[in-house]
């Protein structure tokens, strides 16, 4: 590994694939993970808590787990348990955690970015947006401290919320607005991105071979009770939010191009639509990396391997 640990921190709303993002996270010494911070979104704030702590727990590292947001800047998360089921894990039930900071994270963030060099901390949100962009709002002069924002999330096609929208965008809209008004250096793995990470049976079946750790066992015991996308043809169920980190520690495994991004806030059928212009169509700056394309074999690979260095 070349080069320095990267500060990070994590804002996510676990969520299956949150916790196999997690998880990788935390099995990844390219990544020095500061802090986790948690947002309502999947499903409940407290839930999301309570699964955050459960998965760091899991893992034995020490990880400060701070609560955030349990609603967006505007209306409230409406949750998505089709997916991720009530606890959010779609069943598979983890030991508790530590009990999470009694800190609010917006705060947190903004506290932990004034101990920071310039362009020193990269922001990772899986989740929607609203912790990261509440700590911003309130500081904006602490986007000089911030190297990177990475953020799972939007679609320049089909949404997988509403037909226009992707879920973590849909979300919370404003709060991604801000984010990419910042001027700070942004990358957006959208949905045609993550649709290329593509958990199926087989995959999990070969990652379980690979060890006996407990987190890995969870791991793959979550990725086995998420049900196929209908959206992708019910061959597999993307692995989103795990791409976000596979981007920190592996960008060799992704193509990208440069584009400008636009988010409606709009309150009609199109709320929450991202306008991805990867044509250069409509003269705005392209400021905005999207990864394109995968090496989805070499990310399972690279997936499986870090799970299995897990307690
Ligand atoms: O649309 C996918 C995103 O929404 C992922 O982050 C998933 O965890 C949900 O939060
Ligand atoms: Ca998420």
């Amino acid at each position: 590994m070349s080069g320095a640990r990267r500060p990070v921190i994590l804002d996510c709303d676990p969520g299956t694939d949150d916790a196999l993002a997690l998880w990788l996270a935390l099995a990844s010494p390219e990544i020095d993970l500061r802090m986790v911070t948690v947002v309502g979104g999947n499903v409940g704030l407290e839930r999301t808590v309570a699964n955050a702590a459960s998965v760091v727990g899991l893992s034995r590292a020490v990880v400060p787990v701070v609560p955030g947001a349990g609603r967006p800047l505007r209306g409230h998360f409406a949750g998505e348990v089709r997916v991720h089921g009530d606890d959010g894990l779609r069943g598979v039930t983890l030991p508790p955690g530590p009990p999470p900071v009694a800190a609010v994270a917006a705060d947190a963030i903004r506290a932990m970015l004034h101990t920071m060099p310039p362009a020193g901390m990269t922001l990772v949100g899986i989740g929607p947006a609203t912790n990261l962009a509440l700590a911003l709002a309130t500081e904006p002069e602490l986007a000089g401290k911030l190297r990177e924002i990475v953020l799972m999330g939007g679609a320049w096609g089909e949404g997988n919320w509403t037909p226009a929208a992707e879920f973590n965008a849909a979300s919370d809209p404003e709060a991604l607005d801000i984010l990419l008004a910042l001027g700070v250096p942004l990358t957006l793995l959208t949905l045609e991105l993550t649709s290329q990470a593509l958990v199926r049976p087989e995959r999990v079946a070969a990652m379980r071979g690979l060890g006996d750790g407990a987190c890995l066992r969870a791991a793959c015991d979550i990725m086995d009770a998420v049900l196929p996308s209908r959206r992708l043809g019910g061959k597999g169920h993307p692995l989103h939010d795990a791409c976000a980190i596979a981007w920190l520690i592996a960008p060799e495994l992704f193509e990208t191009r440069l584009v400008s991004v636009q988010v409606d806030c709009g309150h009609g059928p199109a709320r929450g639509r991202t306008h991805v212009d990867r044509w250069g169509r409509s003269g705005a700056a392209a400021t905005v990396t999207l990864p394109d394309t995968l090496d989805t074999e070499a990310f399972f690979a690279l997936l499986g391997r870090r799970l299995a260095r897990l307690p």
